[in-house]
């Protein structure tokens, strides 16, 4: 969900609805705004996009320089204008907006209906609202101070109320605030894309930390009330990076972003004679990285992928043994460290609820945790011990493209690094594999010269309705990253499958026209690869392969082929996903679908 506050000077309509829609990305069921209109609380709310808002408030205007926004992303209750934020207390004299969940919701709901509050949404939130009418007591920031006392789970809270008219109130527990700081103006989002056009100068509120944002000034406070002195963070990512550039999707844009992606997260990490890696950021004890005896790698999502990868990469490369686990598996398996375990946290975002769950545990029993991230500042860089980002840049398309291939990147290197510092890779493999990285900026520039071509097979693939992406190796891995962007926004069923193992099931559902597209980049397993495919032809399968270009093989066995520049199996990853995500994204433009804002998912999720 998307959080905006805003206190100062001008239309107040205008930021929020504004900052709102640079946070769309985030959650988009349903929007609203609340303001303070010459003394009166006024609230505007709409289900759908926010557009929808925007049209309501052009029969309904709201003036005023305070108030405070949201768009949301449904947990508890559907999306309807009754459970969109902002909510009101019976007395309409708070408002407030929120994302996160409360735990307790159900207790304190109770509770407060017992005292005669009535509920008019099925949201957690709700039950806030009333808490802090009824435990107001003329000062607002001591009643926040109890309010959050009785709250459990996690959440970013913004409140407003017409009896401390210049006052907006921000508190956080876990889910992510940020405090814009202007002149004679002060902001509040729940993210810093919302904010920029304002304001470059904004205090990163940390877990348990809230904000009293008055127009002349801000003070933060621990969530028990006592004062805590802030330092200013200087955003320095450019407003036009976060925009869309010329094209016509986000997601577009970020495709064609990845050669300078690369670029940028390979920067100043390599010796410029490509011997070395140098990871200068790590700021690990002596001898720590020999020590290592196993390494589990947590994640979300297309960063999970990007974890495969790795587990694959290090292993070869360092000989340490490497597991993989989905976020929300791991924090409840009770996995088998040992001291030495170094934990590896993927996240784009290091907002996501359930990979900072898994982070905080793996702290908890006393494990090292390396974070790789997009997001400098976020959760998980500020919780993690350790931190490599991806030099991606903001990436807002829901579906990842740039930042998987980053990820990717980063674990590369690291994967390098274990092997250079724990002895287990020649000299001339380093420059080797390091010759194959530095060339994969110019790799992902050929491999999207192809997109015309893509687009077209597109086409094709717009019609289906089940679709299986094969591959074995690193390839299966890249399959499972494609077959996730096709659904997540074209909506087409997608399954991927080691290729070996598609004969042991899964080979029913092959008939007639059934699109398959088979990797074929290992080249060690090329020809097991063909007898896959072979398998899915018999049965009428319609065949899209992908493989290097100078391979005249392939097209004998398959109706379509996409040639990518040749580099080292090992990094093919690189350079075979980035034709799965065009197909994925033309697929979904040929659909008429919302590429940028896929249905019921959002960019970051911050809820278990
Ligand atoms: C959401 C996004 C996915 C993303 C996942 C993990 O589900 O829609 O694209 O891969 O979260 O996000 P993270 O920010 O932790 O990488």
């Amino acid at each position: 969900c998307g959080i905006v506050g805003y206190v100062g000077t001008r239309d107040v309509s205008q930021v929020v609805i504004g900052g709102l829609r640079k946070l769309e990305y985030r959650g988009y069921d349903s929007a609203g705004i609340a303001t303070l209109d010459d003394g009166k609380l006024r609230v505007v709310k709409s289900v759908g996009r926010l557009a929808n808002l925007e049209e309501k408030l052009l029969h309904e205007p709201v003036q005023g320089h305070l108030g405070i926004g949201h768009t949301r992303w449904a947990t508890h209750g559907k999306p309807s204008d009754e459970n969109a934020h902002p909510h009101q207390d019976c007395s309409r004299r708070f408002a407030i907006v929120h994302n996160g969940i409360v735990e307790n919701y159900l207790a304190l709901r109770e509770e407060l209906i017992s005292k005669g509050h009535q509920f008019k949404s099925e949201t957690d939130t709700e039950v806030v609202v009333h808490l802090i009418e009824e435990l107001f007591n003329g000062d607002f920031l001591q009643t926040m101070v109890q309010v959050g006392k009785r709250l459990r789970g996690a959440y970013a809270l913004v409140a407003m109320t017409k009896d401390a008219p210049g006052t907006i109130i921000a508190m956080r527990k876990a889910s992510p605030l940020i405090v814009g700081l202007g002149q004679g103006e002060n902001f509040v989002a729940s993210d810093i894309p919302a904010i920029l056009e304002y304001t470059r100068n904004v205090y990163v509120l940390e877990d348990g930390e809230m904000a009293v944002v008055k127009a002349d000034g801000v003070q933060c406070y621990s969530l028990d009330g006592e004062p805590v002195s802030k330092e200013v963070y200087a955003v320095t990512w450019d407003a036009v990076a976060a925009e869309r550039g010329g094209y016509p999707h986000f997601m577009l844009k970020e495709i064609h972003e990845q050669p300078k992606a690369i670029r940028d997260t390979l920067l100043g990490r390599v010796s410029p004679d490509l011997s070395r890696v140098t990871l200068s950021e790590l700021k690990w004890p002596e001898g720590f990285v020999k020590e290592i005896d196993r390494i589990h790698i947590v994640a979300c999502g297309t960063a999970w992928h990007a974890g495969l990868v790795g587990k694959a990469v290090i292993e070869q490369l360092s000989g340490i043994p490497v597991e993989v686990d989905i976020a929300s598996e791991y924090r409840y398996r009770d996995p088998i460290q040992t001291p030495n375990t170094l934990v590896i946290v993927i996240s784009q975002s290091g907002e996501t609820a359930d990979t900072l769950a898994a982070l905080r545990e793996a702290k908890r029993r006393g494990r090292r945790v390396l974070a790789i991230t997009n997001v400098v500042g976020s959760s998980a860089a500020r919780e993690a011990d350790d931190v490599l980002v991806t030099w991606a840049g903001p990436e807002i398309a829901v579906a990842s493209t740039k930042a998987y291939t980053t990820q990717l990147v980063a674990l590369y290197l690291l994967a390098l690094y274990f092997a250079q510092e724990r002895g287990r890779v020649s000299q001339d493999e380093l420059h080797a594999i390091l010759k194959g990285i530095d060339g994969l900026p110019q790799v992902a520039e050929q491999v999207l010269d192809t997109a015309p071509q893509i687009e077209r097979f597109a086409k094709d693939w717009a019609h289906a309705s089940d679709t299986f992406f094969i591959g074995r190796g690193l390839d299966f891995s890249v399959a499972l990253e494609g077959a996730l962007k096709l659904k997540e926004i074209s909506y087409i069923h997608a399954e991927a499958y080691a290729a070996g193992e598609l004969k042991h099931g899964t080979l029913a559902l092959i008939t007639d026209g059934v699109p398959v597209i088979a990797l074929a980049m290992q080249d060690a397993l090329y020809e097991k690869t063909v007898s896959n495919i072979k398998e899915v032809t018999a049965r009428g399968a319609f065949v899209l392969g992908m493989t290097w270009v100078g391979d005249e093989e392939l097209q004998k066995s398959v109706d379509q082929v996409i040639y990518v520049p040749h580099t080292l199996p090992l990094l093919a990853p690189i350079a075979a996903v980035i034709p799965l995500q065009l197909l994925a994204y033309y697929a979904a433009v040929a659909r008429g679908n919302d590429v940028d804002k896929p249905r019921n998912l959002a960019k970051s999720v911050t809820v278990e």
